[in-house]
């Protein structure tokens, strides 16, 4: 059926122009399962059939606390330039005051919108507005019970419980859903549609159970600038590529060609509110991903998952504080900035970014090293050396003395540096090349 792989073979694309040079986002997962508190995936992990998941949470959802001025105050000052927010994930049940069902906040204690005051907040700091919308359904009447994935994949009346239930009406409802949210929030930037899971057998779900192609044209049609992202089961008509929970090992690419891409991550695994998972990655490790993805010329969407009383807890707070310090004085690393040309080789324990507009070039210094850094294709190519903290000037030389030691030469430029680093995350020097 479909006779191309080719990515640009079909309809038209959105304008990744702004995506490429924000560089870093904030993802945040928030639904009935911040309730549990034990990951967004509880009601699949725990088989707990929609009756009573929605007696426990959907009848105790009451985030009073919920202040979504606050949540964008914290994310701009991570530095973050954009944000994508769960509309609805697996479990259903969605943040807006949708005209599809009841199964959304303002029929909870809550009683109102959340998504509508959010936007307006994350928008009025100059952050774009993205959103995350699950393909995926364990709440629909419609939606079809496949033995993979949902509370009832392994129930022995399976069969029997899926008579009556018809797919295209699902996918008529997850259609209506996508005109409402790109329809009545304004300009939306992105939209992030999660996930398919196609079986040889065609016990999965993919692209003819989503209609996948007539919700893009939908898309297309509604916001023709608005980034999609590739989890639609189909080999084209999206903007970026979005592996998660791993960092690539290079610029992702598809068919060989390198594409625009975002690395999609977590603070400690889960996306939704864990209070007892306590393998929380520190601010200098994310600090370090972040770097790492604009090196391969890619983004970072860092997750948080705020709790049920509606507030990013502690452990959230802490880690974006410390990542908007070390980006207050090092953004211009990030920014507009991408992978280095290949004839400036990567130093050992460092990553480089390579703003292609000031001609900078930005060494981030993983691991101190003994007093020099040498920089192998380097020599003659640059015009002056700082630390970026506090443009302190770095020496574009190297003794004689030590020079003779370690013979060094030819094409490398070494720069010699304080004996201690910088107190900060990640040191960085900024060159400016010829
Ligand atoms: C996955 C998970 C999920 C999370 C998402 C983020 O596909 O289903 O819980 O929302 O990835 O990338």
């Amino acid at each position: 059926m479909f006779a191309t792989t080719d990515r640009y073979a079909e309809g038209p694309r959105g304008d990744t122009s702004w995506f490429v040079h924000d560089r870093f986002g904030l993802f945040i997962h928030w639904g009935l399962y911040a309730l549990g508190a034990r990951h967004e995936w509880l009601m699949n992990k725990e088989k707990i059939p929609v009756e009573e998941y929605e007696r426990r949470y959907f009848r105790h959802f009451d985030p009073d606390l919920y202040d979504p001025e606050q949540w964008a105050d914290t994310a701009a000052r991570a530095g973050m330039k954009y944000f994508v927010v769960t509309t609805k994930h697996h479990e259903g049940f969605c943040l807006w005051d949708t005209k599809q069902t009841d199964y959304k906040i303002t029929r909870t204690p809550y009683g109102r919108d959340a998504l509508g005051p959010m936007v307006q907040a994350f928008r009025k700091r100059g952050l774009r507005v993205g959103f995350y919308h699950s393909l995926i359904d364990w709440h629909h009447p419609h939606y079809v019970l496949d033995p993979h994935i949902g509370p009832y994949r392994d129930h022995p009346d399976r069969e029997k419980m899926n008579q009556g239930r018809d797919q295209a009406k699902y996918a008529e409802y997850l259609h209506a859903q996508v005109r409402e949210l790109l329809t009545e929030f304004g300009k939306v930037d992105i939209l992030w549609l999660d996930f398919s899971y196609p079986k040889p057998d065609g016990t999965g779900k993919g692209r003819n159970d989503w209609q996948s192609e007539k919700l893009i044209r939908l898309v297309r049609e509604l916001q023709p600038h608005i980034l999609l992202n590739d989890r639609l089961d189909l080999p084209y008509g999206w903007d970026f590529k979005t592996p998660e929970q791993t960092q690539p090992r290079a610029w992702v690419t598809v068919d060989g060609q390198p594409v625009t891409w975002e690395a999609c991550q977590t603070f400690s695994g889960s996306w939704g509110y864990y209070r007892d998972e306590f393998t929380w990655r520190d601010t200098s490790e994310l600090i370090r991903t972040l770097i790492d993805c604009v090196s391969k010329g890619g983004n970072l969407l860092l997750n948080v998952g705020p709790t049920g009383r509606g507030e990013f807890d502690e452990r959230a707070l802490d880690r974006l504080q410390g990542i908007g310090e070390w980006m207050r004085r090092h953004s211009r690393s990030i920014y507009g900035c991408t992978q280095a040309p290949s004839e400036f080789r990567t130093p050992q324990d460092t990553r480089l970014t390579w703003n292609p507009e000031t001609r900078r070039l930005y060494v981030h210094i993983f691991a101190w090293p003994y007093k020099h850094l040498h920089l192998d294709g380097f020599a003659g190519r640059v015009e002056y050396a700082q630390l970026l903290h506090d443009a302190s000037e770095v020496s574009l030389k190297m003794d004689s003395w030590h020079q003779s030691q370690i013979g060094t030469g030819g094409n490398v430029l070494t720069l010699t540096l304080p004996q201690t680093p910088p107190r900060v995350a990640v040191p960085v020097v900024e060159l400016f090349i010829k």
